[in-house]
């Protein structure tokens, strides 16, 4: 029985640094050769795309090649930005080191599970202090409800990001005052110079919480949704959401559904061409497994991994409307930040080693942000209660801090043939992410996927 269409072969090895990118949709293959085997890659994969939509029937088409914004994000009436001027010309990153293998197949646990009793292994304990919810023990609040039924049953709605996120009516400035981030009592409130906007589930708030130690980086500690949600709010609104900062200080906000927003990179591009932007980039499936325990740690009845990832399980053909698969088509998604942003401005974070070596991630963001090495080893210590590395000295507390029980959570097992038929989902698509970014990340020699 033919279960599953074959995929594209394989793209050539990465080029040399100074590898042209791929080409943009839409774009001529004239150019160099290795730009035509570039477009070559992208139209096999998007062929690829177009036959998984056909076999799947009309519901398929729902995800166009052309990324569709998530529903919410769409159905907002955009203002008029200032016109965007044209992309500039592309340049590519280095090189990664391998993943861990966190692969934990075990009963469906308790959301929290992994986040008990303090450890008393020499390694620190977690405290419980903080305003926040994310370098902390405390319990979520109810605004961490998934409003979101599409983010998995509506499909390609983007879950909000818990008390994470600022949007919708509760998007007011008070609420961005009372992130401690956004009080101090001097400096001016600048637009961002640098954003994380992705990946869901990809370490996004280990991230910004690490980089928020540095005393030259301030941040807000919500989610403003800005260029997905709330843009209509106009970049005054967005202005006054970020914290004050002094000179030689950077403005940084996190909202990972920008990556998945059609409409984020010419909005952004026409705020500040030069902004820099990261990407934490997550092994595709796992990311995929850590998206769906999150939605269904908050609606438990929803049908299991295995039933929403299909289409048409018998012919095995994946849903990739459903938004746990459709973000983690990164090549496709990059695409569409690539006629806007030349690859030097983008910075991609292997949210696997910002588990496993999370001082080295973070030379990486500083030197790309400008910044001089400051968050080192000295500022992590690795919680094996928690499982992951805490902060010995958070931005707002002396005490050390693990992320909330929101972060971490142990996924539920899922069938093994499944995991088998999403890799070989991905693997196309990664092989291409790899190609345009330079950056091998390695997700196929992972073991298994937890
Ligand atoms: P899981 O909960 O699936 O393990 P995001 O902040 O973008 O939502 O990403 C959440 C993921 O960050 C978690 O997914 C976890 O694997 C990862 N992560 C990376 N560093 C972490 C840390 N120091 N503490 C907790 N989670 C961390």
């Amino acid at each position: 029985m033919a279960r599953w269409p074959s995929p594209p072969p394989p793209p050539p090895p990465p080029p040399p640094l100074a590898a042209p990118p791929p080409p943009l949709p839409g774009a001529s293959a004239k150019g160099p050769p290795a730009r035509k085997l570039l477009f070559m890659c992208t139209l096999s994969l998007s062929v690829t795309y177009l036959c998984y939509s056909l076999l799947g029937g009309s519901g398929s088409l729902q995800f166009p090649l052309a990324l569709q914004e998530t529903p919410g994000a769409a159905a907002e009436p955009p203002p008029s930005p200032p016109p965007s001027s044209p992309p500039p010309p592309r340049v590519r990153p280095g090189a990664s080191s391998p993943p861990p293998d966190n692969a934990s197949h075990g009963p469906p646990p308790e959301p929290s599970e992994r986040f008990t009793a303090p450890a008393a292994d020499g390694w620190g304990l977690a405290s419980g202090g903080g305003s926040r919810d994310v370098w902390s023990r405390s319990p979520l609040t109810p605004g961490d409800a998934v409003t979101a039924q599409g983010a998995l049953l509506g499909r390609g709605a983007q879950e909000p990001g818990a008390t994470e996120e600022l949007a919708g009516p509760r998007a007011t400035n008070a609420s961005a005052e009372r992130d401690p981030a956004s009080t101090p009592d001097y400096g001016e409130k600048k637009l961002p110079q640098a954003l994380i906007i992705g990946v869901k589930k990809g370490g996004t708030r280990a991230l910004l919480e690490a980089i928020r130690v540095h005393p030259d980086v301030r941040a807000v500690g919500v989610e403003p949704h800005f260029f997905d949600r709330n843009y209509e709010k106009g970049l005054e609104w967005y202005r006054n959401v970020m914290p004050k900062t002094v000179d030689g200080q950077i403005t940084m906000e996190k909202t990972p559904s920008y990556f998945v927003t059609n409409e984020a990179p010419k909005r952004i591009h026409s705020m500040a061409k030069d902004i820099k932007l990261i990407v934490v980039v997550r092994n595709p499936v796992t990311r995929a497994i850590s998206d769906y325990t999150q939605t269904l740690s908050k609606k438990p009845e929803i049908p299991t991994f295995e039933v929403l990832a299909f289409k048409n399980r018998t012919l095995g053909l994946i849903d990739a409307s459903w938004s746990a698969i459709r973000i983690g088509i990164y090549a496709l998604h990059l695409e569409n930040w690539l006629q806007y942003f030349p690859l030097s401005q983008i910075l991609f974070v292997s949210g696997e080693r910002l588990i496993v070596d999370p001082a080295g991630e973070m030379a990486k963001v500083q030197d790309f942000l400008g910044l001089k090495r400051v968050v080192t080893e000295k500022h992590f210590y690795f919680n094996k209660t928690k499982g992951f590395p805490c902060l010995k000295k958070p931005e707002d507390s002396s005490a050390p801090r693990c992320l909330g029980k929101s972060k971490g959570r142990t996924h539920p097992r899922i069938d093994p043939d499944v995991i088998h038929r999403l890799r070989k989902f991905y693997k196309p698509f990664n092989m291409m992410f790899y190609q345009m970014t330079g950056q091998d990340f390695q997700w196929e020699q992972e073991e298994g996927d937890k």
